[in-house]
């Protein structure tokens, strides 16, 4: 029988229990993705609060992408210092960290021009050439940080995900057309990493489906995921599109991935990690029992308990006291209106 609180590997990562922290962006980076102390402190507090790693929240791996507010960076060199500063404050706290490295959007810089959006379709064999070298530029300034390995982001509607979607992606290269192809830039980044910085952990987090008619199936998932695991991934997180559903509490559509997770982690010998909707530790046990998923990651009752896995741990097992109201998207920071300390909610 599989034990919350047990020891378990995550690849050759040996984690002390079996609760991971799912990425989440606190939106505070200034627009260049120098991180403000504040987010500092709210990564102090996580790995003090027991959890036995931590996915940063979306860090992108270019300069030019817009697309996501107040997104860290990981896209020059002049950034490794404070990644460095993190991944030592984590790591005083016997906590690995992995990076998530994330492409929202494809843009080019142009002298005497706005950056300008390209879509999955347009993207020349040179612009596909640069994200796989981006995220490879990346991957190398994580591991000079100290990280124990990446995140490669394929979900939530960033650039990777719609580049494996049916969707998005009307192709006719090698890039389009049957899953594998819409696979092939996600396997050929993953192979490089693999390739060049195999002392990195390297996860992936992808969407068990777009749910939306013409987007990615689970079937499709499901073959990108197997592909993937051929290319070098060492685990997967599944979560699926509009990952952070509202209304969850203990007992109420707790695990809304769950189905699709126990059915790769049937088809794949790498461990499998399941997010969305964990609550009630009761639940989240039984979850781990019914298959082979091997660990449970949680985003919002760690912004509303960053200390969470600590109380459980204690023998207070009573439910998180997070009830997905949603509201920590609203905030500067991402803070729970719940929780104790001042939170200021952001106007529009
Ligand atoms: C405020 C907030 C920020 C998030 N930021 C990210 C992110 O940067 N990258 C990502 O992959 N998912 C992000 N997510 C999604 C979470 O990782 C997670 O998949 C989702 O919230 C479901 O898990 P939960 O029920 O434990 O919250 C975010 C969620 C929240 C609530």
């Amino acid at each position: 029988m599989k034990r919350i609180f047990e020891e378990a590997a995550l690849g050759r990562l040996p984690l002390k229990n079996r609760l991971i922290r799912s990425a989440t962006r606190a939106a505070i980076a200034d627009p260049a993705g120098h991180m403000p102390e504040g987010l500092f402190q709210i990564y102090e507090e996580l790995a003090k609060g027991g959890i036995a790693c931590i996915v940063t929240g979306s860090t992108s791996v270019s300069d030019n992408d817009f697309c996501l507010d107040g997104v860290a960076r990981l896209s020059n060199d002049g950034l490794i210092p404070e990644h460095q500063k993190l991944t030592e404050l984590i790591h005083k706290q016997e906590c690995p960290v992995l990076v998530q490295l994330v492409l929202g959007e494809y843009n080019r810089a142009e002298a005497g021009k706005l950056h300008y959006n390209i879509n999955v379709d347009d993207l020349t064999p040179e612009n596909i050439e640069d994200v796989k070298e981006m995220f490879l530029a990346a991957a190398e300034r994580a591991e000079r940080a100290g990280y124990d390995g990446v995140q490669i982001l394929a979900s939530n509607g960033c650039f990777l995900s719609r580049f494996i979607s049916p969707y998005y992606n009307h192709r006719t290269d090698g890039y389009g057309g049957s899953v594998e192809k819409r696979a092939k830039l996600l396997v050929e980044l993953i192979s490089g990493i693999c390739e060049r910085y195999p002392g990195l952990h390297r996860n992936l987090k992808i969407d068990c489906e777009d749910f939306m008619a013409g987007g990615l199936t689970q079937d499709d998932s499901l073959e990108i995921c197997k592909l993937c695991a051929q290319a070098g991934v060492e685990s997967i997180e599944v979560s699926g599109n509009g990952s952070s559903i509202a209304g969850i509490s203990a007992g109420e559509k707790e695990a809304y991935f769950k189905k699709f997770a126990l059915r790769l982690a049937e088809a794949v010998e790498i461990p499998v990690v399941l997010v969305g909707g964990h609550r009630s530790f009761e639940n989240m046990e039984k979850v781990l029992n019914e298959g082979e998923i091997a660990f449970l990651s949680m985003a919002r009752p760690l912004i509303r308990e960053p200390y969470l896995p600590n109380r459980w741990k204690s023998g207070d097992t009573s439910p998180s006291k997070c009830f997905s109201c949603n509201m920590c998207y609203l905030t500067t920071g991402h803070h729970c209106i719940y929780a104790s300390g001042p939170v200021s909610v952001r106007r529009f």
